[in-house]
């Protein structure tokens, strides 16, 4: 096994998190992620097979990687999910397995994902007003969604962490709805400011809500204290005094938190992507596909790791064009 001592990036942080794209493929177009006619998906033979992706995952296993997200596209399309999740959580090093997702399938799958060893689930949830969810989603069966989430809870799911992109003139009148809801069903709420990634993205930016004066409005109505979470995630966790409720605030825009950043991407198609608003990738599959050893492979990610920029200029570039966020999952 390779000596280590932990992926560190060229600006000193700690790379633990690795965000697993298993397709790119959703059976939702949510307007602010896929436009809705997109056709242009990876082909199968593009994908990493689960055996690649096992290999890729277990190189970052050995270069001390704990944490590993599944996500797409919606993951719960790849066929046979629960199967690669079995995989991966025996993979030596790895601690946390976990799934973001949009739930539409989460009912038939919930207890095997449980019993493969997936602990931790995020759901994708911006209205609980079932026109206004069909119009967000491009069509989406909101009572699918609440069924996925109440049987991910019944077979053991804590915490569910609902994830609410706040936009104005869209949901902005549904926070309160939504810490009602969550308290009343155990979720925590996590409250995500809307980025320019892809032009999807960057159309929907006319609807960006800065969570500093959401987190103002909540305050009015519920008392806020600081607290922390379990995750690895970016957002800043404040509980409503007298409940168990704790809610995310997820600022990319607002208040950036790429200096203590601990994550990569990999795409379905084998690319690492070293940040989710920017452009810099390196193509894992190539070397997988030429016969790597174990050991160069390793040095791969190594050298992927070189490449990662310090930050995303969303606010300085909102222009520049980035990959739909549906090829990384956010
Ligand atoms: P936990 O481990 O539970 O904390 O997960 P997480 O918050 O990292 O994962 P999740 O998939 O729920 O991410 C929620 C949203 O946060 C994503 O959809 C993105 O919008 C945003 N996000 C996650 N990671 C990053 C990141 O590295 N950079 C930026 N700018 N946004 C991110
Ligand atoms: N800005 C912020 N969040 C986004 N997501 C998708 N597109 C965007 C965007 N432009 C979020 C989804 C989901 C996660 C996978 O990514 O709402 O919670
Ligand atoms: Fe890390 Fe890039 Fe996200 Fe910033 S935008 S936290 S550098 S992945």
């Amino acid at each position: 096994m390779t000596e280590h001592t932990g992926l560190i990036d060229p600006f000193g942080r700690k790379i633990e998190y690795v965000r697993l794209s298993v397709t790119d493929r959703c059976n939702l177009r949510c307007f602010y992620c896929l436009p809705k006619q997109f056709k242009k998906f990876e082909e199968p033979e593009q994908w990493l097979s689960f055996e690649e992706i096992e290999r890729v995952m277990g190189a970052f296993a050995r270069l001390g990687v704990s944490r590993v997200r599944v996500t797409g596209g919606e993951p719960l399309v790849r066929k046979n999910l629960p199967y690669l999740a079995s995989c991966l959580s025996k993979i030596p090093g790895i601690e946390d397995l976990s799934l973001s997702t949009n739930a539409v399938h989460l009912a038939k799958h919930a207890r095997e994902l449980w019993q493969a060893g997936v602990t931790r689930l995020n759901v994708s949830l911006d209205s609980l007003k079932p026109q206004r969810f069909k119009d967000i989603t491009g069509g989406g069966n909101l009572s699918k969604v609440l069924d996925g989430i109440m049987q991910a809870r019944k077979v053991g799911f804590a915490p569910i962490k609902i994830n609410m992109v706040a936009m104005k003139d869209v949901n902005d009148d549904e926070f309160d709805g939504m810490v009602e809801f969550c308290i009343e069903n155990g979720f925590t709420l996590r409250l995500i400011e809307t980025m320019p990634v892809g032009d999807t993205g960057r159309s929907a930016i006319r609807h960006y809500l800065s969570l500093q004066q959401v987190q103002q409005q909540l305050a009015k109505r519920f008392n806020l204290v600081p607290s922390i979470m379990s995750g690895g995630g970016p957002a800043r966790y404040m509980r409503v005094a007298n409940s168990d409720l704790r809610i995310g605030f997820i600022t990319p825009m607002s208040q950036h938190f790429c200096d203590t950043c601990n994550r990569v991407r990999l795409g379905v198609d084998g690319m690492l992507y070293l940040c989710l608003g920017q452009d810099h990738k390196y193509d894992l599959r190539h070397f997988l596909r030429q016969g790597v050893s174990d050991s160069e492979l390793d040095a791969h990610v190594i050298k992927a790791l070189s490449y990662k920029p310090q930050r995303h200029e969303f606010n300085e570039k909102p222009q520049q064009v980035i990959r739909f966020m549906s090829m990384t999952g956010g």
